[in-house]
């Protein structure tokens, strides 16, 4: 069965801002935060810590950090590579944070620049680092479902990095088709294999919608007990290291369809358009959603 309740976690501001090439102001991406915040949102992905040589959009991140308005009842993790950006996170104010490895070593060392264990050494370090303080540490697994260097990965390896990160104390597991190739079949076979060392309750999916595939690879995995599912807002994002890479799926799509199916997120559908139409103006892009742009034509 279909569970009752859907976390949705919103990576607009981070996956989905990342790959534009015209620096977004600091201020515009604050403003954005803040009006995501007021939608009922429980979880925002603000930033990443990550170097401005690889990333400059992200350059920004402490000022983004310490702008927004943190309202209660949200939470807002932010992307820390090593132990120097967890350092600045936590400077910055970062109560939360998510390391992030793939299930491919060539994406790794494109994306990361080391192999799968050196990334897992310097991973459980940062992990440790955040236990002390008491921040929450979540841990992706990038290329879950296809890898724009190596082509297939097996579900086996999923599942080897999957239960690395979760025996190094990450909490979640967002399992990411960072290109967009899965569909509901190679979905199913990859959850059926990492659900046999992480219970789904310690999972989410994490889809981009390359081969417009994102929904139906959702809703495959919320049919087998995941109930956290990443979205990003207008359906914004791309990996600067997964060249073809299209937008995350559509939070106001992935909404639509929850609300069609009677599951509760507790997130107002019309304060997010509101939200993506915001964005999209200040990036001056039209939205990736099929629901806004049924509802701008309505
Ligand atoms: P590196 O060059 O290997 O790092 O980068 P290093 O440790 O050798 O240090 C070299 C220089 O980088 C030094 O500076 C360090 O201070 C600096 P220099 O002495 O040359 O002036 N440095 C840093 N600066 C700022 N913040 C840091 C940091 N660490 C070192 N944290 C690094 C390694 C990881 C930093 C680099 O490769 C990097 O920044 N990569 C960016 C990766 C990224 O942001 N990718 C996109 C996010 S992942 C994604 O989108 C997938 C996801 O959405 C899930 C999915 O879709 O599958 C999550
Ligand atoms: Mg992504």
């Amino acid at each position: 069965g279909l569970p009752e309740y859907v976390k949705i976690v919103e990576v607009g501001p981070r996956d989905g801002l990342q790959n534009e090439k015209v620096i977004v102001p600091t201020d515009i991406k604050i403003e954005f935060i803040n009006q995501l915040s007021q939608t009922g949102l429980s979880v925002i992905e603000v930033t990443s810590f990550v170097s401005s040589k690889w990333v400059p959009q992200m350059a920004d991140h402490t000022e983004v950090m310490k702008g927004i308005r943190q309202y209660p009842g949200v939470r807002y993790p932010v992307l820390t590579p090593n132990l120097q950006g967890f350092h600045r996170a936590v400077a910055a104010g970062a109560t939360e944070i998510s390391v992030f490895g793939a299930a491919s070593e060539s994406f790794s060392k494109k994306n990361i620049n080391c192999s799968i264990e050196e990334s897992m050494e310097k991973f459980e370090e940062v992990v440790k680092s955040a236990r002390h303080l008491n921040i929450p540490a979540r841990g992706y697994v990038s290329c879950a479902l296809g890898c724009p260097y190596e082509g297939s990965i097996t579900p086996q390896k999923v599942t080897e990095v999957s239960k690395r990160l979760y025996g190094i104390g990450c909490y979640e597991i967002s399992l990411g088709d960072t290109i967009g190739v899965g569909t509901p079949g190679s979905m199913k076979t990859m959850l059926e294999s990492v659900m046999k060392e992480i219970p789904p309750t310690a999972l989410a999916v994490h889809c981009h919608d390359t081969y417009g595939q994102a929904l139906a690879n959702i809703l495959t995995a919320l049919q087998m007990g995941i109930n956290v599912v990443d979205s990003a807002v207008s359906g914004l994002g791309g990996c600067p290291y997964a060249k073809g890479a299209s937008g995350n799926v559509a939070t106001e799509d992935l909404i639509y369809m929850l609300n069609g199916l009677g599951l509760n997120t507790g997130v107002d559908l019309h304060k997010v358009m509101e939200a993506g139409d915001f964005i999209c103006k200040a990036v001056n892009k039209t939205t990736n959603s099929k629901v806004a742009q049924a509802s701008y034509y309505a």
